[in-house]
C-alpha cells in the first residue's frame, strides 16, 4: 500500500534543493505545494534567501504566516523556479491542474518561470490525461454559454459548488469540470477552449512543465 502523503513530502523536499540564494520563486496551491511551502519557510527560517509570489490567497496566507518573504508579480521580469503540484500528469509533461481552483494565477506564474517543477505522488501519473475532471475557469455571466460550448466539443461540465452555492475562485469566477473522457489530443483540446468566450482559463498545463518530481515509495522519479 502506497503512502501519498509520504510521497508528496519526499517530492517536495526533493524540489526545494534547487532553490538558491537571490532567486524568485513561484509557489503553488494544493496540498503538495503546501508541503514544499513548509520546507520552504524551514529554509528561510536557516538563512535562505528568496523571494515568493503566492498563486493563491491560501498560499500567500501560508507563506506569510512562515516568514516567506513575497514580491509583487509586477516588479519582476520573470520567476527563477515555481513548485506546484497538479492532478495528473503524463511523462510527456502535460497535466491537468485545478483541482483547487488556483489554475489561473497558478498558469500565470507558471508561463513567467524559467523553471516549472511539479511535484506528485505517485497516483498522478497517467498514460492519458481525462480521468481527473477538467477544471474550466469561467466568468460567472458565461457559464451556461460555455457549457453549451463544451457539449459541442464532445464535453460534459458541471458548475462546481461548495457549501456557500457555487465555488469562486480567488478571482470570482465559477468552475466548471468537464468530464472529455480521456484526451487524446490535450494540446489540440487547449486550443480550443482558449477559443471559447468566456472562458478565463482552464487547467490544461501543456509545454509549461520543466520536470516532474514524483514521490515513488521511499525515493523519487524525475522526469524532464
Ligand atoms: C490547485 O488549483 C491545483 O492546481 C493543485 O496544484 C492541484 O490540484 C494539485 O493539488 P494537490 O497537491 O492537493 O493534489
Amino acid at each position: 500500500m502506497r503512502d501519498f502523503e509520504s510521497e508528496k513530502r519526499t517530492a517536495a523536499r526533493e524540489a526545494v534543493k534547487f532553490l538558491k540564494d537571490g532567486m524568485i520563486v513561484g509557489l503553488g496551491s494544493g496540498s503538495s505545494s503546501t508541503l514544499a511551502i513548509r520546507e520552504i519557510g524551514e529554509l528561510v527560517k536557516n538563512g535562505l534567501s528568496i523571494k515568493g509570489i503566492p498563486t493563491s490567497d491560501k498560499t500567500k496566507e501560508l507563506a506569510e504566516s512562515l516568514g516567506i518573504p513575497l514580491i509583487d508579480i509586477h516588479t519582476v521580469d520573470a520567476i527563477d523556479i515555481t513548485i506546484d503540484g497538479a492532478d495528473e500528469f503524463t511523462t510527456e509533461l502535460m497535466l491537468i491542474k485545478g483541482g483547487g481552483g488556483a489554475l489561473l494565477k497558478e498558469k500565470i506564474v507558471a508561463s513567467l518561470s524559467r523553471e516549472e517543477i511539479i511535484i506528485a505522488d505517485s497516483s498522478k501519473k497517467v498514460a492519458f490525461l481525462g480521468k481527473f475532471k477538467l477544471p474550466v475557469e469561467v466568468i460567472p455571466f458565461a457559464s451556461a454559454y460555455v457549457l453549451g460550448a463544451l457539449a459541442k466539443l464532445g464535453g460534459t461540465g458541471e458548475i462546481r459548488k461548495d457549501s456557500a452555492g457555487y465555488y469562486r475562485t480567488d478571482e470570482g469566477n465559477y468552475i466548471i469540470d468537464a468530464d472529455f473522457g480521456l484526451i487524446e489530443d490535450p494540446a489540440s483540446l487547449a486550443g480550443k477552449l482558449d477559443h471559447i468566450t468566456g472562458v478565463v482559463e482552464h487547467g490544461l498545463f501543456i509545454q509549461l512543465a520543466s520536470k516532474v518530481i514524483m514521490g515513488d515509495g521511499e525515493g523519487v522519479m524525475v522526469y524532464g
